[in-house]
C-alpha cells in the first residue's frame, strides 16, 4: 500500500526531492555505523575491466569498491579536480581521493548527515565534503575536469536541470561519469534522451545490468549479516527490500530485465 502511493507520489518532482532528502538525512542519522561505508548495489567486474589493487594492509575491496574502481578508472583522474555528486557516506570519495590520486575531491550530497558522516569518516588533504543539490551544484563554473554520479540522479526532482549544473561546472574537454539504473526499459530511455538533449557528448553506454546482479547474488550473505548487525530489529524487512538482497524485488526486475543498470561517459566538448 505504502509502495504504490510512493510509487504515484515519484511522478512528481517536489515528491522526489523530498523524498531523496528525508530518506538519506535519516539513514545517515539512524545508522550512523563506520562500517556502512557504501550505498550502491555494486558491481563484479568482467575479466578484461582493469583490476583493482590495494596495499597489502588493506581489505580486500568490495563490489561497491569495484563499481567506482570500474566507472572512475574510464579516464585519467590522477591529478584532476573531481567532483562527485550524491556522494553518499564517502566510501568511494575516500577510495578514489586515496588510490587513484586526484588532485583534489569534493563529495556533494543532498542530505547533511551524510556529509557530516563523511567528513568525520574521511580525512585526507585533497578530500572534502559539501551538501548541497545536484540541481543547484554550489561551485563556480569550468571548474571541474571529471564529475562521478554513481547511482544518485534516479531520485533527483529534475534530471536535465542536474545535466545543465554539470555542463556548466565542467571545463571545456572535461569528462562526466555516470551509472545509475531505471525501473523500466522505458525510463532508461527517457534517461538516454535526457542525455542526448544535454549537449554533452555521448562517448560510450553500456547495459551493467548483469555484472549488478551477480554482485548482489555474491554479497548477499555479507549483506544480510550487515543489516542483522547494524539495522533495528522491525526495520530489517524494509531496509532489506531498500538494500537490494537477493529476492527482492530490484534483484529480481534486474535480473528478469525489466530494470536495467546502465554506464555513461560524456565529454562537454564546447
Ligand atoms: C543510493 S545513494 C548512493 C551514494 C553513493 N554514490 C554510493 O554509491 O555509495 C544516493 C545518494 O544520492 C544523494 N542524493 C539524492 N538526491 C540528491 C540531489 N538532488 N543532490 C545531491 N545528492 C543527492 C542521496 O542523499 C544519497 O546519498
Amino acid at each position: 500500500m505504502i509502495n504504490s502511493i510512493i510509487k504515484l507520489f515519484k511522478r512528481y518532482s517536489w515528491f522526489k526531492r523530498v523524498n531523496a532528502k528525508v530518506t538519506y538525512e535519516l539513514l545517515a542519522k539512524y545508522i550512523p555505523a563506520k562500517d556502512w561505508e557504501f550505498m550502491n548495489y555494486g558491481y563484479f567486474p568482467k575479466s578484461n575491466d582493469p583490476p583493482l589493487t590495494l596495499g597489502k594492509d588493506s581489505k580486500p575491496p568490495c563490489y561497491s569498491t569495484q563499481m567506482y574502481h570500474f566507472l572512475a578508472t574510464k579516464v585519467p583522474i590522477a591529478g584532476k579536480d573531481v567532483v562527485e555528486i550524491g556522494s553518499g557516506r564517502g566510501g568511494g570519495a575516500n577510495y578514489i581521493a586515496k588510490h587513484l590520486n586526484p588532485n583534489n575531491y569534493i563529495g556533494i550530497d543532498l542530505a547533511q548527515n551524510a556529509v557530516d558522516l563523511a567528513n568525520k569518516n574521511y580525512s585526507l588533504p585533497n578530500l572534502t565534503f559539501l551538501q548541497g543539490s545536484a540541481e543547484a551544484i554550489p561551485l563556480p563554473d569550468q571548474s571541474v575536469d571529471v564529475v562521478l554520479n554513481v547511482e544518485s540522479c534516479h531520485s533527483y526532482g529534475s534530471v536535465p536541470l542536474f545535466l545543465n549544473e554539470v555542463k556548466r561546472v565542467l571545463k571545456p574537454g572535461g569528462h562526466f561519469l555516470m551509472v545509475d539504473f531505471r525501473n523500466s526499459q522505458e525510463n532508461m530511455l527517457i534517461l538516454k534522451n535526457e542525455l542526448s538533449a544535454s549537449k554533452l557528448e555521448l562517448r560510450e553506454q553500456e547495459d551493467i545490468s548483469t555484472n549488478v546482479v551477480q554482485a548482489i547474488e555474491a554479497d548477499d550473505e555479507t549483506k544480510r549479516k550487515r543489516i542483522e548487525a547494524f539495522v533495528p530489529k522491525r526495520w530489517q524487512k524494509l531496509f532489506s527490500d531498500f538494500a537490494g538482497v537477493v529476492g527482492s524485488r530490484f534483484h529480481l526486475t534486474l535480473k528478469e530485465g525489466t530494470r536495467t543498470y546502465w554506464r555513461f561517459h560524456l565529454v562537454k566538448v564546447e
